[in-house]
C-alpha cells in the first residue's frame, strides 16, 4: 500500500514526559525498513515541529494545557488531511492519545463518512466537565461527538474543531479502566463498547465482527484505527504512562490489526501513548517491537503468510 507517515512528538495530554520520544523509538526500532521490506510504499513526512512547552499563562480551568494540545491539534488535523487527501494511508506515530482530536478531525475534512475503531483500555471520552484528572489524553473523543457538544466548556485553543462523528460512529474494544462519567456517557449514547469482559465472553473474533458491523452494517466507510498501546497487556507494552492489568494478548491485537486490514478501507492509524522514558531498556524494546508488530499487521502482513513483494495490496 501507499503509506504516509508523520511523527507526533506530543506529551502534553497528559503529565509524563517521554511520549514526545514515541516517534523517534518507533524509527529506531525499524518501522519505516519493515513496512519497505514487506512491499510498502512509505512516504515519511518527518515529525511535526510541537510546542511543548505548558500553557504560558499557567493552569486555569479544568482542562491542562489547552491552549498546547489545541495548537498542536491543529497541526495533526492539517497534516492528516493532507495525506489522506494524497491518497495514502495515515500511519500517525505519537504521542499521547490527545493526538485523535487532530487525526480524527483532519480525516473528517476530506472523509467525512469515517468510522472510528478504538483499542484503548480506557474510554477517553471524559468531557473537561467529567474529567478527574484535567488530562486531555483522556477526553479526545468528547470534543469530536456531536451527541456531547451542548455539555462541552469552551476551551481555548479548540474554537477550529466542530464535532464531526455520532455515537453509532464509534466502537470501543479493550476498555478495563473507564470513569463512571465516561461509563454513563457510553450507555446514555449507546456506544457499540466491547471491554475485556466482553473480549473474554465472546471471543476476540466476535467482538471484531460485532464492532466493525455496528459502526458500519453496509461495509462502505473508510475506517480511522486509534491504538492506544496500553489496550495490550502491560506485559507487552510495559513503556506507557497508565498501564493496566489484563489487556489483550498479542495474538488478540494482531488479530484485531489483520481484520481492519482485510476490510481494505483502512485509511488512518494512530499510535499513542508509547513512552520510551518509562520502564528498563528491555521494556522499552518489547513495547517498541510489539507495537510495530500490530503496525506491520494492519498492512497486511498476515500471519498466514505475506504477499510477496511488488505484489500490489489493494
Ligand atoms: N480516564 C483517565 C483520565 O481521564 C485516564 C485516561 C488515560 N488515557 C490514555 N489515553 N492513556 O485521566
Ligand atoms: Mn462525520
Ligand atoms: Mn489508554
Ligand atoms: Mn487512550
Amino acid at each position: 500500500a501507499k503509506i504516509g507517515l508523520f511523527g507526533v512528538p506530543f506529551s502534553k495530554g497528559q503529565q509524563r514526559d517521554g511520549t514526545e520520544k514515541g516517534p523517534g523509538a518507533l524509527r529506531k526500532g525499524g518501522l519505516l525498513k519493515t513496512l519497505t521490506s514487506i512491499g510498502h510504499d512509505v512516504l515519511d513526512y518527518g515529525d511535526l515541529p510541537l510546542d511543548f512547552s505548558d500553557d504560558k499563562e499557567g493552569q486555569t480551568g479544568v482542562a491542562k494545557n489547552p491552549k498546547t494540545v489545541g495548537h498542536a491539534s491543529k497541526m495533526i488535523a492539517d497534516k492528516v488531511s493532507e495525506v489522506v487527501k494524497s491518497g495514502r494511508t495515515c500511519l500517525a506515530l505519537g504521542g499521547d492519545h490527545s493526538m485523535a482530536i487532530g487525526t480524527i478531525y483532519g480525516q473528517h475534512q476530506v472523509q467525512p463518512d469515517q468510522v472510528v475503531l478504538w483499542i484503548d483500555a480506557h474510554a477517553d471520552i471524559n468531557t473537561p466537565l467529567t474529567s478527574g484528572s484535567g488530562n486531555m489524553h483522556g477526553m479526545p473523543l468528547s470534543f469530536l461527538v456531536k451527541e456531547l457538544d451542548p455539555y462541552l466548556p469552551k476551551i481555548p485553543g479548540f474554537e477550529f474543531v466542530k464535532p464531526c462523528l455520532t455515537a453509532k460512529d464509534i466502537a470501543y474494544i479493550g476498555l478495563r479502566d473507564v470513569d463512571p462519567g465516561e461509563r454513563y456517557i457510553i450507555e446514555k449514547l449507546g456506544i457499540t463498547a466491547f471491554s475485556m469482559q466482553e473480549v473474554d465472553k465472546y471471543g476476540i473474533n466476535e467482538v471484531m465482527t460485532r464492532a466493525l458491523k455496528a459502526i458500519d452494517p453496509e461495509g462502505k466507510r473508510p475506517i480511522h484505527l486509534s491504538f492506544d498501546v496500553d489496550s495490550l497487556d502491560p506485559s507487552l507494552a510495559p513503556s506507557t504512562g497508565t498501564p493496566v492489568l489484563g489487556g489483550l494478548s498479542l495474538r488478540e491485537g494482531l488479530y484485531i490489526a489483520e481484520e481492519v486490514a482485510d476490510t481494505g478501507r483502512l485509511s488512518v492509524i494512530d499510535v499513542a501513548e508509547v513512552n520510551p522514558s518509562l520502564g528498563s531498556e528491555q521494556d522499552v524494546e518489547t513495547t517498541v517491537r510489539n507495537t510495530i508488530e500490530f503496525i506491520t499487521k494492519c498492512f497486511g502482513n498476515r500471519r498466514q503468510g505475506a504477499y510477496p513483494p511488488g505484489y500490489h495490496i489493494p
